[in-house]
């Protein structure tokens, strides 16, 4: 990561403009260690620019692809097929869950042990999510503390197994798929509420077979892969910043091209339209089973907005920054069962509060969730990051309607998703 770096931002008149966000993190991470295990080279062209998707790709190094850019900043990997090298040393998974959980999944598989590391925030975050599963299907794995980094993997002849994990979360489904492929048999994964479904699309998108109903997936075992050519689709929880941003301005005019539209990471565009900003998309289409497509916003006026139950896990990125424009809005807005936000990079439910405070806002906090009323006046103030790159950013899309400047000290911290945020927002702000 850059040096400590301080934001300012002025309040702002209004959101116009178009623009491209960044390639999909999720779908980058998933993309990028597939192609470890297919035979032969793929390449990911707008392969998601972060330390986290960085931090994904240096491990696929470390277990002995070769990893390179060319000249037009595209990732090319060279698989090595399902066995990969052993690390000499430990595997640094940065901030990245994603990396340290789904990566867990290729591990348990290898016939050598491995070692995986994170950062502060890492070494934090709950592991036994993912150490029971595979677990299960024969692996032995050693945490600190338990359930936390470092983790200590030796891998072993994986065995399929049917699950429900406890927790709805890809990072989880998409660890148990991978392991699933590297096992042998079947391995059926059954989730209390359906995720993010991008682990099914790219092993599909690799040439493996995945059977899918709306909460479950299946896999056979010893599936070989082949590589993968790709432009990676426009990451839609970084488009939700700008996308939010722009339903706080009732003259806004936004267009975002290239987005991933995937109905499992979509579900912002319901929730904006029950805040009264529609959208329309055009140039749909679908490239390696993935929707892309470019959305304009029509803002408007809706009512007061509850989101609960399955919806919090298909919005669990986008609730910080819909919960940082609630209160300008003009019904508020209430959160339930969303406690996973207090496992993320921080305790995103309370990184939250503590802003949405600090910049003068009413709000409730409760066990998991928020309540937060409309039609409030806020102030710009001093934000604490807690070195999370989304509470970054939604408390930067929070100060363009404030009263006053905003401070956002250790705004590097964007850096792990979306490292020209600051740059990118200031082109659509008119003062
Ligand atoms: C992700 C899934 C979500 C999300 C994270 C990325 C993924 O985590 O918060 O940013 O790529 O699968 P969980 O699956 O743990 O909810």
């Amino acid at each position: 990561m850059h040096e400590p770096k301080s934001i300012l931002i002025r309040p702002a008149r209004n959101i116009l403009g178009s623009l491209r966000v960044p390639g999909d993190k999720s779908i980058s991470h998933r993309y990028a260690m597939l192609a470890a295990l297919a035979k032969g080279q793929s390449r990911f062209d707008n392969f998601a620019p972060g330390a986290d998707c960085a931090s994904t790709l240096a491990c696929v190094r470390a277990l002995g692809c070769q990893v390179e850019r060319d000249e037009s900043g595209a990732v090319i990997v060279d698989g090595m097929g399902a066995q990969l090298k052993e690390a000499d040393g430990p595997l640094d998974c940065g901030n990245s869950g994603s990396t340290m959980r789904m990566l867990s999944g290729i591990l348990a598989a290898q016939p050598f042990a491995s070692e995986l590391i994170g950062d502060e925030s890492l070494s934090h975050r709950p592991m036994k999510r993912i150490i029971e599963p595979l677990t299960l299907m024969g692996a032995e794995i050693l945490a600190s503390s338990g359930d936390r980094a470092p983790l200590r993997i030796s891998g072993k002849r994986l065995r399929g197994i049917q699950y429900r994990p406890p927790v709805a979360s890809a990072q989880v489904k998409t660890s148990i798929l991978f392991a699933g492929l590297l096992a042998e048999g079947k391995t059926t994964i059954e989730e209390p509420a359906r995720t993010r479904d991008h682990g099914e699309i790219a092993l599909r998108a690799f040439g493996a077979e995945v059977d899918t109903a709306r909460n479950s997936a299946s896999i056979r075992g010893g599936q070989e892969l082949h590589p993968l050519e790709a432009y990676v689709p426009g990451d839609m929880s970084s488009a939700a910043f700008f996308m939010c941003a722009a339903a706080i301005y009732p003259e806004s005019n936004l267009v975002i091209d290239g987005v991933l539209l995937n109905p499992t990471r979509s579900a912002l565009l319901d929730v904006l339209a029950a805040m009264g900003t529609r959208t329309s998309m055009v140039r749909v289409e679908e490239q390696h089973g993935e929707l892309v497509g470019t959305i304009t916003l029509i803002p408007g006026n809706g009512g007061s907005i509850t989101i609960e139950g399955a919806q919090t896990a298909l919005l669990i990125d986008e609730l910080p920054v819909l919960a940082a424009i609630a209160p300008y809005t003009a019904g508020g807005l209430e959160v339930r069962d969303a406690a996973e936000l207090r496992v993320k990079e921080c305790d995103r439910l309370s990184a939250v509060t503590h802003n949405l405070r600090a910049m003068g806002a009413q709000v409730e906090q409760t066990e998991d969730g928020w309540r937060i009323p409309g039609r409030q006046r806020l102030h710009g103030a001093q934000i604490e990051t807690f070195s999370d790159h989304r509470i970054a950013m939604a408390f930067a899309v929070c100060a363009l309607r404030a009263e006053g400047e905003t401070v956002i000290p250790n705004a590097e911290c964007v850096e792990i998703s979306y490292p020209a945020f600051f740059d990118d927002l200031e082109k659509l702000i008119e003062r």
